[in-house]
């Protein structure tokens, strides 16, 4: 059967129409159908509007899953070979990403996913990849639940060689205390990986994206097109090197524009004295959380 988001992406690119545009009007008419089915799989789910929207945007991402990771194959596959070490994937969906690891570089692969819906996939995927079963693991909650994840992992500060993220910070709640969190996971020297869409820099698009947040969020799961999660994780931090990149055939007036790259944290401790662009340091972040 021929997956309707890919042919939304095929149509946008040949009409030269946005595909944020068509991917939101193509959430809004099957979103309902993703939601029934998973009452008819669980109706216990009439209980629960958290469960509900799982079910619903699972159902949903596993026909969106593919043709996004196609579209992006050969900009993720060069950053992510890189991971290595310990390794925290944050937001991991059905797991497409993780075929572009090197199994043999990474010693331990922690996947923090808190919607169930995925870790059929997910799992599947890890194995796949090559990863044995006791080399990767399931986090079942959301990145936010600092302590939850600590007494899951046993992760502490500088536990962690490499951070990924893949189009997962735009959804997360309180992202900028998520990333807090994640740069001091990081060992000195270790990475921080991402690839997301964020706000555009350019001012009429910004506007736009803007209008779209909330009806954008509500149908794919608290995704944000507005946030400038590149400058959360770049400005926020004293990294030693950086690297950032656009995908070549995106401008600042695509509504979903992404940017990815990594940085590096540096390799003597001590120095957490960033500033983003709110002014706010590193410390202040974590002190607010
Ligand atoms: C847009 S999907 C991207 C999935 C995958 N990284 C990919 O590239 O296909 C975002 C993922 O983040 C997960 N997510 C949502 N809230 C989260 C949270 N609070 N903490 C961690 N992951 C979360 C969602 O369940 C979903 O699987």
């Amino acid at each position: 059967m021929v997956n309707p988001f890919t042919l939304t992406l095929q149509a946008s690119d040949a009409l030269g129409i946005q595909n944020a545009y068509l991917f939101l009007l193509l959430a809004f008419t099957t979103g309902p159908v993703f939601l029934l089915l998973g009452f008819l799989r669980d109706p216990t789910m009439l209980f629960s509007l958290k469960r509900a929207k799982n079910a619903a945007f699972s159902g949903m991402w596993k026909h969106i899953s593919g043709p996004i990771d196609e579209r992006y194959a050969r900009f993720k596959a060069p950053l992510l070979k890189e991971a290595s070490g310990v390794v925290l994937d944050l937001g991991s969906g059905l797991g497409p990403n993780l075929k572009y690891f090197d199994a043999s570089k990474i010693t331990r692969l922690i996947l923090v996913e808190p919607n169930p819906g995925m870790h059929e996939g997910l799992r599947a995927s890890a194995r796949k990849a090559g990863f044995a079963k006791d080399q990767f693991e399931i986090v079942p909650c959301g990145a936010e639940e600092r302590a939850k994840v600590e007494e899951l992992t046993g992760l502490g500060k500088g536990s962690v060689d490499c951070v990924v993220s893949v189009l997962a910070l735009c959804g997360i709640p309180d992202s900028r205390h998520v990333i807090a969190a994640l740069y001091e996971y990081i060992k000195p020297g270790g990475r921080f990986i991402y690839f997301e869409h964020v706000a555009s820099k350019d001012s009429a698009t910004r506007k736009q994206q803007e209008f779209m947040t909330p009806y954008w969020r509500s149908l794919f799961n608290g995704c944000c097109l507005n946030r400038p999660t590149d400058q959360f994780i770049l400005e926020c931090y004293p990294w030693s090197e950086k690297q950032t990149y656009t995908c070549d055939f995106e401008t600042q007036k695509c509504l979903d524009v992404k940017s990815y790259g990594w940085a590096r944290k540096p390799r003597t401790t001590g120095s957490t004295t960033g500033r983003d662009t709110t002014g706010l340091s590193y410390a202040d972040v974590v002190k607010e959380s």
